[in-house]
């Protein structure tokens, strides 16, 4: 029965380009999740706006990321795709949840003091309570899972934290919901440093979803391996990273072994290696792109959908909102 199943919600920062690290972690395994669970996807702009954005690549972001998803298979008739700053409710919550989240818990939170280093001359509020305005958007929509990566592991927990707390005062308000790491899924490195994980902020290493096919290649020309000469392509992630890297990359890719891909390049060089690497991540992401572009114009079909996203999001954040409104004491309008 479609009420039966478990919900998850989950957002991602339209803060940047999707890339093929995010593609072959987290978003490729998506549309499997909307079959067994009722999803909730959102971009997250509200959280954009902690670091300085131009206004004009957001929000062509925001719409390119909502095309994005459809593309890559989030059926919007399966699961709800909506934009955050769409539903009021976030921003609602997030303010209530401020009031009950604590100063020297928000301090210790990772992100905060990475963002603060990295940001030096804009650590503004919104960066210091980002964790309760995610606690809200999780929260509004009484969610068993949500499905994140290591790095916002922290942030679970706290939200978990603040629903406690508060069911602790005014009873059982919210659903805690677990954090859902993904059995499946590759973290993908970045081409040019295979130390750390792909990224949009290197560029070089990074490949995005919607670069040509040319550009692609380059990059994978250009990939950081190694000297060895004896048998190359062999899966060592400590001994060799990049070669380890595109391992994976092309076996996620293709739906191969490791121990296939080994087998299929034995004997020979890089410079094979590589351009067949490149060769299948550009079939992979070919249809995405093309059905991104498609999408980006007809934008009369994409307003459709997040508004129609935001309508039923609305429809069960408004439903934990009120609840709260009236636990705290407000008078209702
Ligand atoms: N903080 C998340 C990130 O940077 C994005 C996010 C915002 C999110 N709100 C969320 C993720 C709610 C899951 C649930 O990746």
């Amino acid at each position: 029965m479609e009420n039966q199943k478990k919900v998850m919600v989950s957002g991602i920062q339209p803060s940047g380009d999707l890339h093929l690290g995010n593609y072959l972690g987290p978003l490729r395994h998506w549309p499997e999740m909307i079959e067994e669970f009722d999803c909730y996807f959102f971009m997250a702009d509200l959280h954009t706006i902690t670091v300085r954005q131009d206004p004009a690549a957001l929000r062509r972001r925001t719409l390119t990321q909502i095309a994005q998803y459809i593309a890559c298979g989030l059926d919007p008739e399966k699961c709800v795709l909506f934009v955050q700053s769409h539903v009021p409710a976030h921003s609602q919550l997030g303010w209530v949840l401020d009031c009950y989240t604590m100063f020297g818990e928000l301090s210790r939170m990772t992100q905060f003091k990475d963002k603060s280093a990295k940001n030096a001359d804009n650590i503004n509020a919104g960066l210091f309570t980002y964790p309760s305005l995610m606690a809200a958007d999780i929260l509004l929509y009484q969610p068993d899972f949500v499905p994140v990566g290591e790095d916002q592991k922290q942030h679970v927990e706290i939200c978990r934290d603040i629903a406690e707390r508060f069911n602790g005062v005014y009873g059982d308000v919210f659903k805690v919901p677990e954090p859902y790491i993904a059995k499946v899924g590759a973290r993908i490195m970045g081409l040019s440093a295979p130390e750390s994980k792909m990224s949009k902020s290197a560029p070089e290493g990074c490949v995005f979803l919607m670069e040509k096919p040319e550009d692609i290649m380059r990059k994978f020309k250009r990939a950081v391996t190694d000297s060895d000469t004896e048998n190359p392509v062999r899966y060592d992630p400590k001994a060799k990273p990049g070669v380890s890297n595109l391992i994976q990359i092309y076996a996620a890719a293709t739906g191969k072994s490791y121990e296939a891909v080994e087998a299929e390049f034995a004997g020979q060089g890089y410079g094979v290696f590589k351009s067949v690497v490149g060769e299948a991540v550009i079939e992979c992401l070919r249809p995405i792109r093309e059905e991104t572009e498609r999408l980006l114009a007809d934008k009369a079909y994409l307003e459709s959908i997040w508004r129609a996203g935001a309508e039923r999001a609305e429809r069960t954040a408004i439903k934990t909102l009120r609840k709260v409104y009236k636990k705290v004491g407000f008078l209702p309008r």
